[in-house]
Order: structure tokens, then sequence, then C-alpha cells
């Protein structure tokens, strides 16, 4: 047997042991899209969530969303009236954001590889772009000066440090995001010089970290990195974007981050501030830790079968929705998702079972060898910690499956 990673506490069943989402029963949710696979977030959870965050944070600090979490277009609604900003990584991204509602000065565009037309969308809209090199730099000051506006322009500083114990690691070293911090000043006030409207800095050091220390160590380092380059350049920035890394518990042993020390941290780290940074405004730029408690993805079971004493629970979902849970996006070593069987939610184990997708090959499986109660071909299980990274980072496409239905509760 092989643990699983914990179950988001929130999660309960009704008297007859259905897993309910948002006060509906899985079975219930399942019926009413018509279909499974199925992924269901919970508004009440994506609205309690971003409350935690702005209780724990210093008032003057923003909230943005990186909607490469989740884009569904329901959740982002519900999201542009919930945060200050959202963070786009493409011209696909940025109309989708700003069909939500989101208004385009709160929008951010960072990610590298930016064609000319995504620069286009992003200055005629009168979104900021976050650049991410001297050439992207110059690229946008002249697509400006073609369109006769003034662009906003922010730089992506690559740090030279990177943030402890997170998952993925954006800065510290040779990089292909943003500009090497001993570089910026140069292009920034080159961008001064042209006109722009200079927004600022990002500074994102990672993603995926648990431990409230070293996030609060990062951002120390950010906002010392962003007074340095500020006192180089001889201009406040209008905004420094501290970054994310705030992860979520996805495996064995896991523990939530403790929202709460890394705002009181932050609360000191901003109170000790050069006094270059006196009037800027501070973002920070969530994706997962927003909206990944807040989804649960749910998949048939189709076949239960024993293969050399090993039973197996096949079900209608796999990697091609949820290629993280599966192990293959991101992770070294394979290890389990929290999962349990919608039915029997909360019931103490009867078996050990590998649950595994409809893909013809090894690397679909959802459960490896875990201990769960007794399921049957048609029961639902359900995979936590699924409203991020899932529906869209994953191959749907992959052997003609098709993406999983969504839905918003
Ligand atoms: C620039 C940028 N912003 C935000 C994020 C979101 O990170 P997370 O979903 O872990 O909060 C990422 C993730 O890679 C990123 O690269």
């Amino acid at each position: 047997m092989k643990p699983h990673g914990p179950i988001p506490p929130a999660f309960r069943a009704d008297a007859s042991g259905m897993l309910l989402i948002g006060g509906d029963r899985a079975e219930a949710l399942a019926d009413a899209a018509g279909d499974t696979p199925l992924f269901v977030y919970d508004s009440a959870m994506l609205t309690a969530r971003v409350a935690e965050w702005r209780a724990a944070m210093p008032k003057q600090v923003q909230l943005h969303y990186a909607m490469k979490a989740n884009p569904y277009a329901p959740l982002l609604a519900l999201m542009a009236g919930l945060v200050d900003g959202f963070d786009v990584a493409s011209g696909g991204e940025l109309k989708a954001a700003l069909a939500s509602g989101m208004a385009a000065a709160h929008i951010s565009f960072a990610g590298p590889g930016k064609r000319d037309r995504e620069l286009e969308a992003a200055i005629t809209a009168g979104a900021t772009l976050n650049l991410e090199s001297m050439g992207e730099g110059e690229r946008a000051l002249s697509i400006a000066e073609r369109l006769g506006v003034v662009p906003r322009l922010a730089v992506r500083v690559n740090p030279d440090f990177d943030l402890k114990g997170s998952g993925m690691k954006m800065g510290g070293g040779a990089k292909p995001f943003g500009v090497d911090a001993a570089a910026v000043p140069a292009l920034v006030r080159r961008l001064i010089d042209a006109g722009a409207d200079w927004r600022g800095f990002h500074i994102f050091a990672g993603s995926q970290a648990l431990d409230a220390t070293a996030i609060a160590d990062t951002q120390a380092q950010t906002v010392t990195l962003a007074a340095r380059l500020a006192n180089d350049i001889g201009a406040p920035p209008p905004l420094v974007n501290l970054g994310g890394g705030m992860g979520v518990p996805y495996f064995p042993g896991d523990t939530a981050v403790d929202a709460a020390a890394v705002g009181a941290a932050l609360a000191e780290t901003l109170g000790d501030r050069d006094p270059v940074l006196a009037n800027s405004g501070f973002a920070m730029e969530l994706g997962r830790w927003l909206v990944a408690e807040a989804g649960v993805y749910l998949t048939r079971i189709v076949d239960r079968k024993t293969s050399h004493g090993e039973t197996f629970l096949v079900t209608d979902g796999g990697l091609h929705h949820q290629l993280a849970a599966s192990g293959n996006f991101g992770t070294v070593i394979r290890r389990n998702y929290p999962i349990a069987v919608a039915s029997r939610f909360g019931e103490a184990p009867a078996e050990t079972v590998s649950v595994v997708g409809c893909l013809c090959t090894p690397l679909d499986r959802l459960g490896d060898q875990v201990a769960l109660p007794r399921a049957d071909v048609g029961d639902l299980v359900a995979i936590f910690q699924a409203g991020a990274y899932g529906a869209t980072a994953s191959p749907a496409a992959f052997l003609g499956q098709g993406p999983a239905q969504e839905m918003l509760v």
C-alpha cells in the first residue's frame, strides 16, 4: 500500500456517504453534467480562499490571479470580481481575461516568446507587458510607436536567487524568464527615455512552496532587489509584483502553507523597506493556491479487474485531464494525489487497489496501490486538488479522448 495526499479538510459526505461539493452530491453533479469525467469547482471555496488571503496579508498588497492555473470562463468571471488583477501568459489568455470583465489596466502579461501580434494586442488593450528581454522591449516600443500609443511596460527581473523548496524554480542563474537583474536598470532607463509608461518590476522566483519561512525570505530578498534596482535607475517603480510561490499539499506528508505567517513577515518586510519604495504598490501573483483546492475531478469506474494478484479500477478519466496527478507534469518521483471513492467518502479502507485511466499507456495511473473502500463498476472516484493545472494543462486530445466536462457550483 502507498499513501495518498491529504484530502482537503473542507470536504464532507451526506448521510449516505456521498461526497458533497458545494453542497451538491457528487453523483447528482455528474448527472447534471450529462457525462463523466467532470471537473467541479466550488465557488464558495474560491471566495473563501480569497478572503483568507486578504485576512492574512498586509492591506496594501494587491492580489493578482495567474489564470494559467484555471482559465475556465465561469471561474474567471467569478475571480474577476474577487481579485485585483489577472496575470496572463498568452494572447489567448489576454482575450479570455478581457472577456471575463477584468479591466485591461489590471491585466499583466508575462511569458517568454511573445509574438508581435500578442504584444500589439496587449498594447492596444492597455494591458501591462512584463518584458522578458531587451529585444522584447525594443519590439514593444516600436509597435507602440507605430500604433501611436503610450505602452504600459514593466520589466520581469530574473533575480539572482530562487525560492527555496519550491516545486518550480523560476529565478537564480541562467533562465529563459525575465531580464538578468544586472541588465535591468539600462532597460528601464531606455523605456522611460522612449516615453513608455513604466509600470515597475515583476519578480517571480518560484512556485509550489509550502514553507512559509522560505516564501517570506524570498519576498524579503525581492523587496531588497527592487529597492536596489530603483536606486540604480533613479526612479521609483509604480508597482513591485512580488511573484507568488504559495503552494498546496498534493502529496503524503505535505502540509498547507501558513498564510498568516507569510503575511506577518511581509508586513514586517514592507514596514522596513527602503524609502525609494515608499510610494510603490505591491502585488502577489498566485495561481494554484487560489483555485486548486476548490476543484474536484470526478471519474467513473468502467472496469474492475485483477492482474497477478493486483486489483485495478479502470476509470473513464486519466492523464489526458489530470497529467499532474498521474505524475507526469513536473514531478520526478510519482506520488499519489488525494483520492477517494465519492460514494463511500470517509469510509474506512477495505482494500488496496490501483486506479488507472482509460489510456493505453502505463503512465496513466491516478492512484498507485492506494487503500480505498470497496468500489465497483459505476462508482465515482474523486481526485482532489484538481482546480489548478488540470483541464488545460493536460493533453485532452491524446488518443482521441477529448476534454472533460467542467462545472462551477
Ligand atoms: C510568471 C508566473 N506567474 C504565476 C505563476 C503561477 O504559479 P502558481 O500557480 O504556482 O501560483 C507561474 C507559474 O509557473 C508563473 O510562471
